[in-house]
C-alpha cells in the first residue's frame, strides 16, 4: 500500500478486526476508546479531511497501545481492496463524512459524492469481500422537523430535512434497508445521533472544529478561552420555554459506548429481520440558554452572548424518545448536562488551540 501511511503492517494481525472509517474524529476517536475497553480490535481509515493524526497518537496513549491507522478516502476503491485483502476485517463502523450542514448547502455536489458515493463504494467493497456487518453514523436530522416530541424511531423520516448535509444521510439510510432487502444476511444497524457534546475525561481528545465553530458547544467554548468574543444566540422567540432552541445533548463517551453496545448486538443476533434502527439522545431537551448556564456553572466562566436572528433551517425543538435503545441494546446515557459541560471544558482549556496547539 504506497503513498499511505500505514503502521498495520508493524503489528501483528489479530484474528477479527473492526474497521473504523472516519476513526480520527470527534466521535471516532472517542468511540476508539470504548472499543479497546470492551476488547475489540480495530484499524483505523481517515483521510483527515476534518481532523488530525494527532487525535489517533493521543488515543494511543490514553489505550496503551499502537493503534494501525491507514491514511485514505472511502472513495478509493483500490485502497478499501488492499485495506480488505490484508485484514481479516469482520465489521464496519462507518464514521466517515462530511458533517457540516451550512457548506452542505453551497457544496451539495460534495456532499452527495463523499457522503453518499463514498459509503455506497465501502458497502461495494465490503459486499465483495463478504463482510456484512456494518454501523452507520446517522442523525436526528432524518426526522425534519417533526410533528411530535419526543421522536421515536418509526415516525416517518426524510421529509423536511433541510439541507444536503441531512439528505444525505437519510439517503444512506435507505441505501441500507434496500440493500438488507436484496440480501438479508447483512447485520446492520442504524444510529440516529442528537448531540454530541463534551470530551474523554483525560482531557486528552475532544472536538477541534476547523475555523469558527458552527455547533454551539464548541462555540461557547472558544468563547470561554478568548478565543471568540461572544455567542450569538440564533433565535429568542422560538416556541420553547426561554424562547431558544431545544436539542438533546448526549455526552460523545455516552454516544461511543453506544456503538459497543450496537456491535454486540450484531453480533449476538443472527435472526434480524431489518436493519436495527436506533435513536441516541437522553430523551431531555435543554435550550441554548440552559447550555450557556450549564457551562457557565461548570466552568466558572461567564459566557457573553446576544440574541440575534433565527438561524436558516433550524428547528425550534428536537429531543428523542431513547427506549428502543434501552430495550435492544441495554444502553442508556449516563452522564448529564454538567459533566458535559465540565468535560468539554477540560478539553478546551487543557488545548486552547485544539490539536494544533501541540
Ligand atoms: P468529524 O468530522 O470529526 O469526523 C468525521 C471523520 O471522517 C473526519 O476525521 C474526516 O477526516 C473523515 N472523513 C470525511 N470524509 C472522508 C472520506 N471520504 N474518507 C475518509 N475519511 C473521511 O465528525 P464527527 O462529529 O466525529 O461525526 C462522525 C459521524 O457522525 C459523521 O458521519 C457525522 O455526519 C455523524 N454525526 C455527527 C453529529 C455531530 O453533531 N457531531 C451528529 C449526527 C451525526
Ligand atoms: N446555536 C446558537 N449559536 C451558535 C450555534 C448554535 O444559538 O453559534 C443554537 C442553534 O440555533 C440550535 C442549537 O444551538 O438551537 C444547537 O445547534 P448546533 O449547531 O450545535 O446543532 P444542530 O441541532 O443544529 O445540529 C447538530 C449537528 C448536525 C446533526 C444534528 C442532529 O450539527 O450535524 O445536530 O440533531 F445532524
Amino acid at each position: 500500500m504506497k503513498n499511505n501511511n500505514i503502521s498495520s503492517s508493524l503489528i501483528p494481525h489479530p484474528s477479527s478486526l473492526i474497521l473504523v472509517t472516519g476513526g480520527a474524529g470527534y466521535i471516532g476517536s472517542h468511540t476508539l476508546i470504548e472499543l479497546d475497553k470492551a476488547g475489540f480490535d480495530f484499524i483505523v481509515l481517515d483521510n483527515l479531511s476534518n481532523s488530525s493524526e494527532k487525535a489517533i497518537r493521543r488515543v494511543e496513549k490514553i489505550i496503551n497501545k499502537k493503534i494501525p491507522f491507514v491514511k485514505g478516502d472511502i472513495r478509493d476503491k483500490k485502497l478499501l481492496r488492499e485495506i480488505f485483502k490484508e485484514n481479516k476485517i469482520d465489521s464496519v463502523i462507518h464514521f466517515a463524512g462530511l458533517k457540516a450542514v451550512g457548506e452542505s448547502v453551497e457544496k451539495p455536489l460534495e456532499y452527495y459524492e463523499n457522503n453518499v458515493c463514498g459509503t455506497n463504494n465501502l458497502l461495494e467493497v465490503m459486499k465483495e469481500f463478504g463482510v456484512k456487518k456494518f454501523v452507520f453514523s446517522s442523525s436526528a436530522t432524518v426526522y425534519g422537523e417533526p410533528d411530535k416530541m419526543p421522536v421515536t424511531e418509526d415516525m416517518q423520516t426524510g421529509v423536511g430535512i433541510t439541507n444536503p448535509y441531512g439528505r444525505s444521510k437519510y439517503m444512506i439510510e435507505e441505501i441500507l434497508k434496500d440493500l438488507f432487502i436484496s440480501d438479508n444476511s447483512w447485520k446492520i444497524a442504524i444510529l440516529r445521533y442528537f448531540n454530541p457534546v463534551g470530551a474523554h475525561e483525560s482531557g486528552m481528545i475532544g472536538e477541534d472544529p476547523e475555523g469558527i465553530p458552527n455547533n454551539l458547544m464548541p462555540f461557547i467554548t472558544q468563547v470561554a478561552v478568548g478565543k471568540l468574543p461572544k455567542l450569538r444566540v440564533f433565535g429568542g422567540d422560538y416556541p420553547t420555554h426561554d424562547g431558544t432552541g431545544v436539542r438533546d445533548y448526549i455526552h460523545v463517551m455516552d454516544l461511543a459506548n453506544a456503538h459497543v453496545k450496537a456491535l454486540e448486538y450484531l453480533n449476538n443476533n443472527n435472526d434480524l429481520n431489518e436493519p436495527l434502527i436506533v435513536n441516541l439522545g437522553t430523551g431531555q431537551g435543554y435550550s441554548v440558554l440552559d447550555m450557556v448556564k450549564a457551562f457557565e456553572r461548570a466552568s466558572g466562566v461567564k459566557i457573553p452572548y446576544e440574541i440575534v436572528d433565527r438561524r436558516p433551517g433550524d428547528i425550534a425543538k428536537i429531543y428523542a424518545n431513547p427506549n428502543k435503545a434501552k430495550e435492544l441494546l441495554g444502553w442508556e446515557a449516563k452522564r448529564g448536562i454538567d459533566e458535559m459541560c465540565e468535560s468539554a471544558w477540560n478539553w478546551q482549556s487543557k488545548n486552547p488551540k485544539g490539536y494544533k496547539g501541540e
